[in-house]
């Protein structure tokens, strides 16, 4: 990399920190342009690069030199993983913490030192129609995911502006795919954000039904106001909820989903500065939210209803933890058996690990539960 860029680079990491992520400091340094298209893609990959490498590199020597070595790791990690031992990608890839939190494996940190596979899932039915608009897409793991590795910017094409694909993590589709709702049916996607899920939801119901989706943060309801303007999706109904005990509405649910705030450790693939900046202590706090969103939108699933919870991480206190604390305080609710959409052929389980270095994707959990009562839940495949 040149060094006028080197410099570039050191500038912006120098920036990120636990309140400035780096995806948010990239979006904020290349909206102020004066760089090449070209140019900003290099020092968009080379920021990942030094947070992704950042465990190796020499805290004492110049910001630029710091880049220079990350961006030579990851270029000789590229050219011959088999040059670092698993002791060397274990002590130094993920902090010391995760240790006692997750199931760390040398499948798993070798499989975070890559860099991310970009999906698209395409609108239903279109995902071959969709290969075939843009060069270096290919059939991802079932019908409608697309895997991306061209060059083309994506936000530009006439194709993502028509609402024909949308860009959403392979695991994010896999945990749509598990709600599995049906055409008409009613849902409410409790954690809804930016509208990821939420999207997929109607498609999945093909648009028919209603699926309330709300989230603590209006801003990110307005983005999602935007993405379902552009996808033709019109059967939900956009609130804000901050999870408290006031529910949005007094609407008895098919399927709730709780795709609740985590600590992210699933993600640590494609947000690699997360792993310096999240503490044991989030985890501590964020499984604790958990399990109070999941109490609270339990109320709102009928009987023979379904609750979904779901999360990007890994860690224990989150996912079992939570899992367990809510089947302990809700015996109306029983475990729901769940096919992971990636081991299809396996049989079903209670809960569903996705792990990176399996999804090619980030990881994630999920667990699900049945309303105790009558209902058409009986007999899903
Ligand atoms: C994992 S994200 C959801 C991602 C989204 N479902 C998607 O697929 O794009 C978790 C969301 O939970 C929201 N959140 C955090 N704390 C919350 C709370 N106490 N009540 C309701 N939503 C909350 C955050 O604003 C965030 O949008």
């Amino acid at each position: 990399m040149h060094v006028r860029l080197l410099h570039v680079v050191a500038g912006m990491v120098a920036k990120v920190d636990r309140d400035h992520p780096a995806d948010a400091v990239l979006r904020a340094e290349l909206k102020a342009g004066g760089l090449a298209r070209t140019d900003a893609r290099a020092v968009s990959r080379a920021v990942f690069a030094y947070e992704r490498w950042r465990g190796w590199v020499d805290l004492t020597q110049a910001p630029p030199t710091r880049v220079a070595a990350a961006l030579a790791l990851a270029e000789r990690f590229e050219r011959a993983p088999d040059s670092f031992t698993d002791v060397e990608l274990l002590a130094r890839a993920v902090p010391a913490w995760t240790a006692g939190q997750v199931a760390v494996s040398a499948e798993w940190v070798r499989s975070l030192q890559h860099e991310p596979r970009l999906w698209l899932r395409a609108r239903r039915g279109t995902g071959a129609q969709v290969i075939s608009s843009l060069a270096g897409a290919q059939p991802g793991p079932w019908a409608d995911s697309v895997l991306f590795s061209g060059e083309e910017d994506l936000f530009r094409t006439a194709g993502f502006q028509a609402g024909e694909f949308e860009m959403q993590d392979i695991a994010s589709q896999a945990v749509g795919r598990l709600c599995d709702p049906r055409p008409g049916e009613t849902w409410w996607d409790a954690c809804a954000g930016e509208g990821g899920k939420t999207l997929h939801l109607s498609a999945l119901m093909e648009n028919r039904g209603l699926i309330w989706a709300s989230d603590r943060a209006e801003w990110r309801l307005q983005r999602l106001k935007q993405r379902t303007a552009r996808a033709g999706v019109f059967n939900y109904r956009p609130a804000v909820w901050d999870g408290g005990e006031r529910l949005p509405t007094k609407t008895l649910f098919d399927g709730v989903l709780v795709d609740g705030p985590c600590s992210g450790v699933g993600t640590w693939g494609r947000n690699p500065h997360a792993r310096w900046t999240v503490t044991p202590t989030d985890v501590a706090e964020l499984a604790a939210v958990q399990g109070r969103l999941l109490a609270h939108a339990a109320h709102a699933v009928k009987p023979g209803g379904r609750l979904v919870y779901a999360v990007c991480t890994l860690t224990g206190a989150e996912t079992t933890g939570v899992a367990a604390g809510f089947e302990r305080a809700h015996p109306e609710f029983r475990p729901v058996g769940l096919h992971d959409p990636f081991r299809p052929e396996e049989t079903a389980q209670v809960q569903v690990w996705m792990w990176p270095q399996v999804t090619g994707g980030n990881g994630m959990f999920v667990a699900a539960w049945e309303r105790v009562g009558s209902g058409r839940v009986e007999g899903r495949g």
